[in-house]
């Protein structure tokens, strides 16, 4: 019997609605209500592991292996998602920083889906629109259900890629939004991406030059800053009712730690991280720089913060009494990135590819060879 799959390049992604980050942002919804009914599975053992990454080793060890550098690594994070979704799938990237010196981004990426059932292949997509917009929508729906009473005004740190997309996404979740105060390392960058984004979402766009003008008096915050410097908010700057969404690295104080509310896209995850790294936990601040829940995790590793009341975002949405219970509560959501993202939002593209006959359609076999 012939195979087929469909394949998908980023023009066919686009026109199959990638950038619909509306859709994007239900899509993220849907699946993180099943992560709450434990309807998924990733990678490893505990069923959770964000990936599997090729390190590279810091000497070189024969003439044409790569050796580490920074943001240099491959990784495969495979993932089933149930309910509606119920398929397979696999986000497979590689990231090299020198890549930009040749006009390429820094990770290129593809997502594989394949029948839960039988394996077969059902589509290989290009994914780095995904990605990206996957994982700005996240923010989006922890914003929505996590929102103080007449939120309206949202600091971004961080004036990069993925700001755009939490942006994008966080305008169609926090409904009364008005006002976005934008703050970058570098100011140029926070200039750029107040105009452009201003002039795109007719908002009260504006870049500020102190961190703390994009953090005090804000309802909402979104970090994604690459992590050139540490992001580093001091607990006088969280006040009542604020929700601050890291999805870059972001560092709080023990103090902060303990006393707010600290939700994870899935605690299970990073306490994955911790339990690999356990053994030399100074090491999750190298492996996991780039990552928000590392000083948190460090701490947790050295005894300094009870992992007690870590939640995951799932069981918010499954129990609400673990949500918001007064316009006072702060909240620190830290996120890292799952492939049940990837594999969610891209079936769901590739359904709308299917409806709308776009693609190209690749045959594995006509029959296979030695069936
Ligand atoms: N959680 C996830 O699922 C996920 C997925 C993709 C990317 N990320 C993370 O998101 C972050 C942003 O990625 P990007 O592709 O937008 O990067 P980018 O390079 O396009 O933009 C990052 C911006 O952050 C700024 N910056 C760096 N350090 C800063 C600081 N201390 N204060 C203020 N601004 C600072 C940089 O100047 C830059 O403009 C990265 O840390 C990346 O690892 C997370």
């Amino acid at each position: 019997m012939s195979l087929d799959f469909l394949y998908l390049n980023e023009p066919d992604m686009i026109r199959a609605g990638v950038l619909d980050m509306k859709k994007c942002v239900q899509s993220m919804d849907d699946l993180f209500h099943l992560m709450g009914k434990g309807d998924y599975i990733m990678g490893g053992p505990s069923e959770n592991h964000h990936g599997m990454m090729l390190w590279f080793p810091l000497e070189k060890r024969t003439e044409k292996m790569p050796v580490a550098g920074p943001d240099r690594r491959f990784m495969a994070m495979p993932a089933y998602v149930g309910g509606r979704f119920n398929v397979c799938g696999n986000k497979w990237y590689g990231s090299n920083i020198e890549n930009q010196k040749k006009g390429l981004p820094r990770s290129i990426l593809t997502v594989m889906l394949n029948d839960a059932d039988t394996g077969a292949p059902l589509a290989l997509l290009s994914a780095n629109l995904l990605s990206s917009m996957r994982t700005g929508a996240i923010p989006g729906v922890a914003v929505k259900y996590l929102q103080k009473s007449g939120a309206h005004v949202l600091g971004v740190i961080g004036a990069g890629v993925i700001s755009r997309s939490c942006l994008l996404a966080i305008r169609e979740t926090m409904t009364a939004l008005d006002t976005v105060l934008v703050y970058d390392l570098f100011p140029e960058k926070a200039q750029k991406f107040a105009e452009e984004m201003a002039k795109e979402l007719s908002l009260d766009i504006r870049a500020v030059s102190d961190m703390k003008d994009a953090v005090v008096g804000c309802d909402a915050v979104s970090v994604a800053a690459s992590g050139l410097a540490p992001v580093d908010i001091p607990d006088e700057w969280l006040e009542p009712g604020k929700v601050i969404i890291a999805t870059g690295a972001a560092m709080f104080s023990r103090e902060s730690y303990m006393k707010h509310r600290v939700v994870f896209d899935n605690w299970k995850m990073h306490k994955d991280w911790l339990d690999e790294l356990r053994d030399d936990p100074e090491r999750l601040l190298g492996v996991n720089a780039g990552h928000p829940s590392a000083k948190l995790l460090l701490m947790v590793a050295k005894g300094e913060v009870d992992a007690d009341h870590m939640v995951s975002f799932g069981d918010v949405l499954a129990d609400p009494a673990l949500g918001r219970q007064s316009d006072g509560d702060v909240f620190l959501f830290l996120t890292g990135g799952m492939g049940t993202e990837d594999v969610a939002w891209g079936y769901d593209v590739y359904q709308e590819a299917v409806k709308q006959g776009i693609g190209q359609k690749l045959t594995l076999w006509d029959r296979p060879h030695w069936a």
